[in-house]
């Protein structure tokens, strides 16, 4: 990590704020902005978090699920306990690792089938330098996060995902509107400027054997 990289994020107020707060990252805020706007979580609700490492994610969700709600967090690393959230260690792309989910979460929550409310994804691939490369990864660890929820969501269920922005981003718009009645894509305030990471929201998900309703228009 460069001095002047350090500096730089001591400056930054996400930065500042989260460490305040005692948010694991600033990342935390992007999820929080995401929520003020589209109103991803209700109280009660089951939250799947797919790349949830250090853990700001899931410090939201669980704040915003109160109690009475269930946050399962996913991550090919470890994470240091969430009070209110529990931890699946795997690769969300590996079918092993679904099944440990799906099982955590009908253990917790006492639900069978589809069981889950949202799913958040802001999973990112090992930046190699060759962006053609990152974006494309970055579309792949997106269609698994929606292949794992066409296995759990329940219908009219919320999905997040974070894609990096290139020809695949279309691809995988596309991809969500033909599950969700509205797919807008939105970038928060606490995205760093340089960054091409965009969220893609999608609410009204259509469970498998369900028919379209109406389309809201894009924005
Ligand atoms: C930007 S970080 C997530 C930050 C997190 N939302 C937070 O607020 O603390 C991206 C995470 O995606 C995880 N990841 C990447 N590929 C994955 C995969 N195939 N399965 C599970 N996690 C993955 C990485 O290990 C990394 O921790």
């Amino acid at each position: 990590m460069s001095k002047s990289w350090q500096r730089e994020r001591k400056k930054d107020p996400f930065y500042r704020s989260a460490k305040k707060v005692g948010y694991r990252a600033r990342s935390a805020y992007k999820l929080k902005q995401i929520h003020e706007r589209f109103r991803v979580f209700k109280k009660g609700q089951v939250v799947v978090d797919l790349g949830a490492a250090p853990g700001g994610w899931t410090q939201v969700a669980v704040e915003e699920v109160g109690e009475g709600g269930l946050v399962v967090g996913v991550d090919l690393d470890t994470i240091q306990p969430v009070l209110g959230a529990t931890f699946v260690r795997g690769d969300v792309t590996k079918e092993n690792t679904v099944r440990k989910v799906v099982e955590r979460v009908e253990e917790r929550s006492g639900r069978t089938g589809r069981t889950v409310d949202v799913i958040i994804s802001d999973m990112s691939p090992n930046i190699s330098g060759n962006y053609s490369l990152d974006q494309a990864q970055s579309y792949w660890l997106c269609h698994n996060a929606l292949k794992f929820a066409e296995q759990t969501l329940m219908h009219g269920g919320i999905f997040v995902a974070k894609i990096f922005e290139g020809e695949d981003f279309v691809t995988f718009r596309d991809e969500m509107k033909e599950r969700f009645s509205t797919v807008r894509s939105y970038s928060p305030p606490a995205s760093r400027k340089e960054s091409s990471e965009v969220y893609l929201v999608g609410k009204g998900y259509y469970a498998p054997g369900t028919e379209p309703g109406p389309r809201d228009e894009e924005e």
